[in-house]
């Protein structure tokens, strides 16, 4: 079985003995019900570390007043085997307390991509919760690399830039998406989904990779876009948003031409709020 630790102390006293062994740290940070999605980021931390910590913690100050933060599955035993299954070395999982002690008063303050009238817009205190908790994550374990998905990719663009603007020495690396079979995009959310709903979900992914190929191959962004709003409300989504993105800023971009592109969108199916998004293929 894999090793849990609930305590910071504990979670540096393992990377100092690695470290001191000459081994390099690799930090996964996740909220738990883990899916193939998170393993593969445990993958490609292995990649570049000898050594892989997942941090699973249920971050509250990243959820808002009418999120499902109670009813988020927590699942710590089945995530404790499925690590086990990919060769983790440690599980760090805090409570609350240990995380945010009584006194707690500093939060991490951003803009750039973190203003962007994407997620920021429909979850205001999304990311000031995101960023604080990725920022206390990297701080303790002090790895040398930290890997984030691109299936968040708007928290994957802040944490870059809060890692370079603070100085945080760990290097931080984006992996790509994992979907199921038919293109729906891994995620923990996903349980919620009605079978029924589960049935029209990768409309979503089906509408975000056909816009990003007729993109790529000249059409007008403007033009592609209506056309994918149309066929995600015609499967049944309400859309809260369905952009075309400069990939490493997030400006708005009108044509091909502006730089590289990211199709980004979040859009409801019943109660259940999906997330995904893709990179226009450059020429
Ligand atoms: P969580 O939603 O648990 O996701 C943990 C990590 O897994 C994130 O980096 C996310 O982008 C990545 N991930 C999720 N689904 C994925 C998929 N289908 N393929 C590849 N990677 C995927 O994101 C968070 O937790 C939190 O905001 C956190 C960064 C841990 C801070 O609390």
């Amino acid at each position: 079985p894999i090793p849990v630790v609930h305590t910071v102390a504990e979670m540096r006293a393992f990377v100092q003995a690695r470290r001191a062994g000459g081994e390099r740290i690799g930090l996964v940070p996740t909220m738990g019900a883990l899916h193939t999605g998170h393993l593969s980021l445990v993958d490609e931390a292995r990649r570049v570390a000898e050594r892989v910590i997942v941090t699973i913690f249920v971050n509250p100050t990243q959820f808002g007043p009418n999120e499902d933060f109670t009813r988020y599955p927590r699942t710590l035993p089945a995530d404790c085997e499925k690590l086990a299954g990919v060769a983790a070395d440690l599980v760090f999982a805090p409570a609350v307390e240990e995380m945010y002690p009584s006194g707690f008063c500093t939060t991490v303050s951003l803009e750039g991509p973190a203003k962007a009238e994407l997620e920021d817009h429909f979850r205001p205190t999304h990311f000031t919760g995101v960023a604080t908790v990725v920022t206390k994550l990297l701080n303790q374990a002090q790895a040398d690399v930290a890997v984030f998905g691109e299936k968040d990719y708007q928290q994957l663009l802040v944490i870059r830039a809060l890692a370079r603007d603070l100085d945080i020495a760990t290097r931080i690396v984006g992996s790509e998406t994992l979907r199921d079979p038919d293109g729906l995009a891994m995620s923990s959310r996903n349980v919620y989904l009605s079978a029924e709903e589960r049935a029209r979900a990768p409309a979503l992914h089906r509408a975000l990779s056909d816009a990003a190929r007729r993109i790529a191959a000249g059409e007008v962004v403007g033009h592609v876009m209506g056309e994918a709003r149309e066929a995600i409300v015609g499967a049944g989504f309400d859309i809260d948003y369905l952009e075309a993105r400069h990939a490493e800023t997030l400006a708005r971009v009108a044509r091909r031409h502006d730089g590289p592109i990211r199709l980004l969108a979040a859009a409801r199916l019943g109660a259940t709020r999906l997330i995904d998004n893709v990179a226009v293929p450059s020429e």
